[in-house]
């Protein structure tokens, strides 16, 4: 259990969000069709975990001391929206890696491209991190990923996670607001994702490297620990032959497709959304590899460098808690004001 008082600023802070969302224009979300399993979906692996509602709609995966479990999207796709509502599980989940990504993994092994939503449990009363990365044509010793803090407690609802990936844009959607994106540089190469890939869904075993560098490790005494998806988008051109062949006939349709895409609210950066999701990255952020200059001196073409947030990267390294400021005031504590949520940095997490 929360501290109550932690429990009332979630709270809170899940009014706050809930507002930043809406002014985000978020309602694009309500009219998107959503799938069953059967429609668009496959068993991937650990298909004795995975439990299906009765309507097929919502997919429960769960890792246990024997397996993990993931489905799949059943046909690829070139350039779409992908979207999912995942509600994490709850209490010490340290160790423990759900993800939701398009990848071309499975069929080219060493020039394959990805794009990742993966969230790494912790430990009992720590908060789940949240990690986006994207690949492109095998770039795997140029990781480019970000860690964020999630400005709610994934565990007690469902949130919807989207990735909006055309030939030209990559935004990382939470709740309908954006809160990172990709734009295609010439620079960048084959380093943005340019090939059909499928939709993947996953629960798994991350002990070497999810928590802390490795340091906790998945206790399987406190399991089993199970995600849960609903509300399953898939908005894409579908590629009808063999992805290695990429016929004419496929690539024809589907440029004729991204008109259509590229049109969609959500495709679509107003000034609005790109204020929200800069607040969005100046709260949550843990970690971007376009500040890390140990790693990449010189960072990555289509990162947007700002100064002012460089610094307070510096400074708070990962080491950044989002948490309620709460002022007890001595002899009587008001029921009534919420208290305001503060960004806290400098603060260790434990
Ligand atoms: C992708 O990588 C392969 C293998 O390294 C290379 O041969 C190919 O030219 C690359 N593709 C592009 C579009 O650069």
């Amino acid at each position: 259990m929360l501290h109550p008082q932690r429990s009332m600023a979630a709270a809170w802070l899940a009014v706050v969000w809930a507002c930043m969302s809406m002014a985000a224009a978020a309602g694009f979300l309500d009219e998107l069709p959503t799938m069953a399993f059967e429609e668009g979906f496959s068993p991937l692996f650990g298909e004795d975990n995975m439990v299906k509602s009765a309507d097929g709609r919502t997919v429960s995966i769960t890792l246990n001391r024997y397996t993990g479990s993931g489905f799949i999207s059943s046909d690829y796709y070139h350039h779409g929206f992908f979207s999912a509502s995942i509600k994490l599980p709850k209490d010490h989940t340290a160790g423990v890696v759900v993800a939701f990504y398009l990848s071309n993994g499975d069929v080219f092994e060493k020039t394959h491209d990805e794009l990742d939503f993966e969230f790494l449990g912790n430990r009992y009363r720590h908060e789940w991190k949240m990690q986006t990365n994207v690949y492109g044509n095998g770039s795997t010793d140029r990781g480019r990923e970000e860690r964020y803090l999630m400005p709610f407690d994934p565990t007690a609802d469902a949130h919807r996670f989207s990735i909006l990936w055309s030939s030209r844009l990559i935004v990382f959607y939470v709740d309908g607001v954006p809160i990172r994106e990709v734009p295609r540089t010439p620079a960048m190469g084959a380093d943005y994702p340019s090939k059909p890939m499928a939709m993947y869904v996953t629960i798994w075993d991350g002990s070497t490297w999810a928590t802390d560098n490795g340091k906790y490790k998945v206790n399987y005494k406190r399991g089993p620990f199970t995600a849960v998806f609903s509300d399953l988008v898939l908005r894409g051109c579908r590629v009808s032959s063999d992805i290695r062949l990429a016929s004419v006939d496929d690539q024809d349709r589907c440029a004729a497709a991204e008109a259509e895409l590229m049109d969609a609210e959500y495709a679509t950066m107003t000034p609005g959304k790109r204020m929200a999701m800069r607040r969005f990255r100046q709260r949550q952020m843990l970690y971007t590899v376009c500040y890390d200059t140990n790693r990449y001196p010189e960072p990555f073409p289509e990162c947007d460098v700002n100064m002012a947030e460089r610094q307070m990267y510096w400074q708070w390294g990962e080491s950044k808690v989002v948490r309620p400021r709460v002022r007890p005031r001595p002899g009587h504590r008001s029921k009534r004001r919420p208290p305001t949520p503060m960004l806290v940095s400098l603060q260790q997490a434990d």
